[in-house]
Formats: structure tokens, C-alpha cells, sequence
């Protein structure tokens, strides 16, 4: 190539990269469109992956090499998605200190896990808050209105109390909010992030008329909107059926928990519909036979209502088997895999509902400390599972419309 040539490529090259960074920055954000995702007017799918531990473990600089293998690896095994934990609130590394009072170098790790998923092009699901006490949760809010001498009665009392639906509506303005310090770009500005999700796996069970968790979900999720128009927002729930369609209540697992799969799902301003599947704990007396027949059944019966009566995308934001229970062996784990991936894929292949699935959950090597039976690892996982998943990426990918 000759020295002019060489120049007007350059130049080219210069003008590609400055349109492709502007398409990235205007257009890019996941949106969606009938009843699937769509990223600069193309449908988009979510073969992904949970990792909760992402921030805590990019807090000092030692591990951090963990959080960008598994980034990377995930990349290479074609995952778009990934789901973990924005928040950490009090105890003993936290994000937030105490209400409104943040670890600065804890939101540089979170930082750091924003720039990081983007450079290897995965999007995030960042969830809010927790039911479950770790990292904090529902309990800790109540334990902080209760020090600010607000008389507080059990935990349920988070989605109704003014008190702490205050501290919690502050956190999230104070991380929608926030400015990344690597890349400059404030989060609500930055399409690597997916969805807002409000909290991991809500439950309300002293109101299991549904309306408490009903109201709060119709309040949190347009203040988020209210200050951020870019991403969509989820819930966070596990999909129990409840009232607004009795019938359905045949394919909980034997209760209900405060939530309304249905209704919950309803509410302008939640743009997708989750599930979570773990038919081993909720029907732990049933076969291993039973429990894949609850798991069909209920992948079903969510899928289709997504498409007829909800009307928007489903996640199955959590799955997976743990080899901690008896009776484990590789087979049934991809077996389960499989049920998931294909009753997904056969949705979205027809234009259905079905948008994607994260399992639970993807860890680096080294983390031996954070095994739950559920890990996969992808330098140590077998062959036949590691195949299921980049199948399940490949053929999701390849769907167009
Ligand atoms: C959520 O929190 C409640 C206590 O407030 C607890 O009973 C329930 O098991 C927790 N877990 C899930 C999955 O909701």
C-alpha cells in the first residue's frame, strides 16, 4: 500500500470507529420490541450467566484478574448476559455504609465490573437489592430505620414502610446516578447495562393477597423511570403464580409467596417478565422424574403467558442443578440444562416469549470459596456442558426475523 492509500484508509478506519463508538453511545441500549429484545432494531437474546460476586471481588485489586477471566471466558463461550449484585449494604465490605453513606472504592469496583463487561461486550443485569440478608437485604434497611428510631415490625415492613422505601428510592438514584471513573460515563447513560432489577427474588408471604408487593413494584419501578429513560427495568421475582389468575396456581410448587407472576408483570413501567427454576428445592420429595416434569410444566405455563397475557419477554434469570444433592451426576445436570435451553429456544424460534436463560452461576478458577454446588467453571466443567451452553448461544444468535 502507498503512502496516499495508506492515509485515505487511515482516515476511513478513523471515521468507522468514531460511527461505531456514536451508534454505541445513541442507539444501542436493550429495549424491547412485541415480545422479545431488540439492540440497534435487531432482536437480541440473553444466553447468559449469573455471577453475584462480581463487584465484591473487584473491591481490591488482588482478584480482580477472577472477575475479567470469567468476562472473558463467558465471551468466548458466546453469553451476552450476565446478572450479579450492585449492592452491598452495611456489614463488613460494604457499598453502602449506611443510608445515603457509600465506600468509594467499593463503586470503583463497580466501576471497574461496568467497563470491564463492556470491553468484552456483555451486558448487565444490575440488581438492587436482596430479600435474603446476604449483602445486606431487606433486613438491614429495617435494622437501619429501627436505629434511626422508626418504629419498624418484621421484615415485610420494607415494602410498606415510608421510612425505608426512602432509604432504599436514595440508593438507587445514587447508583443509577453515578459516574463511572473509568470511563466517565454515568451509569444511566451507559447501554452495557441491560436492565435495572429491583430486587433478588422478592417475597412478601404476611400479604399473600399480592397487593403489598403490587404497589411497591408500580412505585420503585417508575422513580427508576423517572430518572432513567434508557434501560428497562425487571423485578427480580421467581414467578410464583397468585391471585389475579387462580387457575395458574396449579403450577406453583405447592405455595405462594406474595407475589402475582402475572399481575406483578403487568405494570407499564417492568419491561420483561423472570422466572427462576430450582425444581430440587421447591419439590424436594419428588423424583428426579416429577421434578423434571415440574420444570417443564413450569417453563411452559410462564413462556406462554408471557406471550398471550403479559406480553413481554421472560427471562429464566436463575437455574441450575448442585452436585451437593444426592443423586447428582453430570447427566442430569445437562439434562436440566437442556430442558431450559430448549423449551427457551423453541419459543424464540417462533417468535414467542422465551428471550433467554442465566444459570446460576459462572465462577472463576481460584474460587474455591465460593463454591455452592451450583458453579460451573469453564476450565474445569466437562465437555458435554460446556457444549449444551455454546450450542444454546449459537442457535440463539442465529435467530433473525
Ligand atoms: C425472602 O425473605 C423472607 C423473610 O423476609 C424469607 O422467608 C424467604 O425465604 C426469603 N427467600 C426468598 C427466596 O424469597
Amino acid at each position: 500500500m502507498r503512502g496516499k492509500e495508506f492515509f485515505c484508509c487511515l482516515v476511513f478506519l478513523a471515521f468507522c470507529v468514531f460511527q461505531h463508538g456514536r451508534a454505541y453511545q445513541e442507539e444501542s441500549f436493550a429495549r424491547v420490541s412485541g415480545n422479545h429484545f431488540i439492540v440497534n432494531g435487531h432482536p437480541f437474546f440473553a444466553n447468559g450467566f449469573n455471577a453475584y460476586w462480581l463487584m465484591d471481588k473487584s473491591y481490591d485489586g488482588y482478584e480482580r484478574d477472577k472477575v475479567s477471566s470469567a468476562l472473558q471466558q463467558a465471551s468466548s463461550y458466546g453469553l451476552t448476559v450476565v446478572r450479579t449484585w450492585a449492592f452491598s449494604d452495611g456489614g463488613g465490605r460494604p457499598l453502602q455504609i449506611s443510608p445515603g453513606s457509600y465506600n468509594e472504592d467499593m463503586f470503583k469496583a463497580l466501576d471497574f465490573v461496568v467497563s470491564e463487561a463492556s470491553k468484552y461486550g456483555l451486558r448487565l443485569i444490575l440488581c438492587l437489592v436482596n430479600n435474603w440478608s446476604d449483602y445486606g437485604g431487606k433486613n438491614q434497611y429495617i435494622q437501619w430505620a429501627r436505629n434511626a428510631g422508626h418504629y419498624v415490625n418484621s421484615e415485610d415492613d420494607f415494602f410498606s414502610s415510608d421510612v425505608v422505601k426512602g432509604f432504599y428510592k436514595n440508593n438507587i438514584k445514587n447508583v443509577i446516578t453515578r459516574i463511572n471513573t473509568i470511563t466517565g460515563v454515568a451509569y444511566k447513560d451507559d447501554p452495557t447495562i441491560f436492565a435495572w432489577e429491583l430486587m433478588n427474588e422478592p417475597r412478601c408471604q404476611s400479604d399473600l393477597s399480592g397487593r403489598t408487593l403490587q404497589d411497591w413494584i408500580s412505585e420503585m419501578s417508575a422513580y427508576i423511570k423517572s430518572i432513567d429513560e434508557n434501560h428497562m427495568v425487571d423485578v427480580g421475582m421467581e414467578g410464583f403464580y397468585g391471585e389475579s389468575m387462580p387457575d395458574r396456581k396449579q403450577f406453583n410448587p405447592g405455595y405462594e409467596v406474595g407475589t402475582d407472576f402475572i399481575s406483578n408483570h403487568q405494570i407499564p413501567e417492568i419491561d420483561f417478565a423472570t422466572i427462576h427454576a430450582y425444581p430440587e428445592q421447591w419439590a424436594p420429595d419428588q423424583s428426579e422424574d416429577g421434578q423434571e416434569a415440574f420444570l417443564k410444566r413450569w417453563l411452559e405455563s410462564h413462556i406462554e403467558d408471557s406471550s398471550t397475557v403479559i406480553k413481554k419477554p421472560v427471562l429464566v434469570a436463575e437455574f441450575g442443578k448442585s452436585w451437593k444433592r444426592s443423586g447428582f451426576t453430570v447427566e442430569r445436570r445437562d439434562a436440566l440444562y437442556s430442558t431450559v435451553y430448549d423449551s427457551v429456544y423453541a419459543s424464540a424460534r417462533v417468535n414467542g416469549a422465551g428471550a433467554g436463560a442465566l444459570f446460576w452461576q459462572l465462577l472463576a478458577q481460584g474460587m474455591d470459596g465460593n463454591r455452592d454446588g451450583y458453579e460451573i467453571i469453564f476450565s474445569e466443567c466437562p465437555y458435554s456442558t460446556a457444549n449444551i451452553i455454546s450450542q444454546q448461544s449459537r442457535r440463539m444468535a442465529a435467530l433473525d426475523y
